[in-house]
């Protein structure tokens, strides 16, 4: 199949999709970008600033109010979301193409990986919010009290581009369906397909206003988006330095509820009482080396007791060959690009930086095809730092590991905590007291006991410290897209009636 030649026949639209229909942005400005895997020129999606989201917001509170789609009970929410996830299905090919073209990550990953599992989520919610209960506190011989979650009204959604859909279905699916509207801000290296996919909403029967797309810049459109007095939540996935930003703009407008999913640097520790080393090894590299590294989750430090080191390295370097990039429109191909020419440089200049300190720096030997210029990196394993080291502490976002050592399992855990994130974290040992006692240990959101990366809408996901805030997945994430209200009721015995 011939990505390229697809995406040049598809009617690609770049303007912002507000109350139901494409517009340009106010400005007319557009965003300039290139692939970063052939040069193509990307440019010409809009870049909404100020005016436009204060528009938009205006539409999404307006269509709030008149609650056509808020008051709608719970099942006909789900049969419009269940349709929704039906023609998003019947797009696979479009939405994969639109996302690939975008990022250079490999076709591959989106037809069978994101776009599936981003349904999957909208499936998941929709099924889950008429099964699902409020609940009420034990009557009281002349009391009640309903215990319900109320929708927050204007709800902002900010995503990033290493896994567009997936990200954006698992806030907005739960955010749609407790009644909000919802304003999705996508970033701006990866914003094709969720333009499509406001379309493709409206079509299924959300309603105008109820589901809008405002590409942009983060520091424009974002930032008024997070500010604005009417938006009651702002929900974000992204660095941990701009997670931070988006709580203080919360807290200078008018403390909406603030959801955020943000950096790791998350630990993968090897027990010498691990009795699968290969296995160790083998998902390690599926784990860190998928999407070139792009992976919030990504197990990017490996702390290894110093009796196993030697041969876990030598597995690992085996296992790293299986995940080297090559052209991202090969079907065949389980790894493409970094997705731009920035983040490239960002990755590049920490290895440099590690090979500059004197670490010792491995990369794959095999190469596949690719043009000379695209942003691509083998598949990289630094050894001989420290955990106090910046390629040790910093999230790099790209396809590196960095292997550190421990006496025991004890100081093992001690250098997986020192870290300001808690994302995600593993151990691989077959002994069963080490295994609980790591679980426990570690501070993070999840922990992993001989797997990594698993993966399940009934799992909730979301880091500690400064991770993040709050939970994406499972049916707790109904209750971050609203909020609880508790209803007293007195009675009186009627008249007549005795107690
Ligand atoms: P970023 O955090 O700047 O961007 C994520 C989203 O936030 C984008 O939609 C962007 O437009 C928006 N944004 C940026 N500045 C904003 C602001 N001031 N107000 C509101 N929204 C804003 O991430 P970036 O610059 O693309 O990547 C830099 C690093 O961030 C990566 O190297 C990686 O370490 C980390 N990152 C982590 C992700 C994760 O899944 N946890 C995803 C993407 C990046
Ligand atoms: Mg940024």
């Amino acid at each position: 199949m011939d990505i390229k030649e697809k995406f040049r026949n598809m009617n690609v639209e770049k303007r912002a999709y507000i109350n139901g229909k494409y517009v340009e942005s106010k400005s007319r400005k557009t965003i300039e970008k290139y692939s970063s895997f052939n040069g193509m020129d990307l440019s010409g999606i809009s870049a909404c600033g100020k005016d436009d989201v204060e528009d938009t917001v205006k539409c999404a509170k307006n269509a709030f109010e008149l609650g056509i789609w808020r008051k709608k009970t719970p099942e006909e929410k789900k049969n419009i979301m269940l349709k929704f996830a039906d023609m998003l299905e019947c797009c696979r090919e479009e939405l994969a193409i639109l996302d690939t073209i975008e990022t250079s990550r490999a076709y591959q990953n989106y037809y069978y990986d994101s776009i599936p599992k981003a349904i999957g989520a909208i499936r998941y919610f929709a099924e889950g919010i008429d099964k699902y209960y409020d609940s009420a506190i034990p009557p009281r011989e002349d009391a009640f009290a309903t215990v319900t979650r109320c929708p927050l009204g204007v709800v902002g959604i900010i995503t990033p581009w290493n896994d567009p859909m997936v990200v954006a279905a698992w806030k907005f699916a739960p955010a749609l369906l407790m009644g909000n509207s919802v304003i999705i801000k996508p970033a701006e290296q990866s914003s094709l397909s969720m333009i499509r996919v406001a379309e493709i909403a409206s079509e299924a029967g959300i309603p105008k206003g109820v589901f809008n797309v405002l590409p942009g810049f983060g520091e424009e459109a974002g930032k008024a988006l997070a500010l604005h007095k009417e938006v009651q939540g702002i929900f974000f996935t992204g660095s941990s330095e701009v997670g931070r930003q988006i709580v203080q703009y919360s807290g200078m407008s008018n403390m909406k509820k603030v959801g955020l999913e943000c950096g790791g640097k998350s630990p993968f520790i090897v027990s010498k009482n691990c009795g699968d080393l290969k296995e160790a090894a083998k998902v390690l590299a599926e784990n860190v080396f998928y999407n070139q590294g792009q992976i919030c989750s990504a197990p990017s430090r490996v702390i290894i007791e110093k009796l196993v080191r030697d041969e876990f390295m030598e597995l690992l370097k085996k296992e790293s060959e299986k995940f080297v990039p090559g052209n991202p429109y090969e079907i065949r191909n389980n790894v493409g690009c970094i997705v731009s020419k920035n983040q490239y440089e960002k990755v590049k200049t920490y290895i440099e930086l590690a090979k500059r300190n004197g670490a010792i720096i491995y990369q794959a030997k095999t190469v596949k095809e690719k043009p000379i210029n695209a942003c691509c990196i083998q598949p990289t394993i630094i050894s001989g730092v420290e955990n106090s080291d910046k390629v040790a502490r910093d999230e790099i976002f790209g396809p590196v590991v960095v292997l550190l050592e421990a006496e025991n399992i004890q100081e093992a855990i001690k250098m997986a905590n020192d870290t300001p994130y808690g994302l995600s974290g593993a151990i691989f040992t077959d002994d069963l007291n080490e295994a609980y006692y790591a679980a426990k240990g570690i501070e993070s959101g999840l922990v992993h006991i001989n797997s990594y990366g698993e993966d399940d809408n009934m799992a909730p996901f979301g880091g500690f410290k400064e991770s993040g805030l709050g939970k994406d997945k499972s049916l707790w994430a109904f209750d971050e897209y609203s909020q609880q209200k508790t209803v007293w009721m007195k009675f009186k015995m009627p008249s007549g009636m005795r107690g």
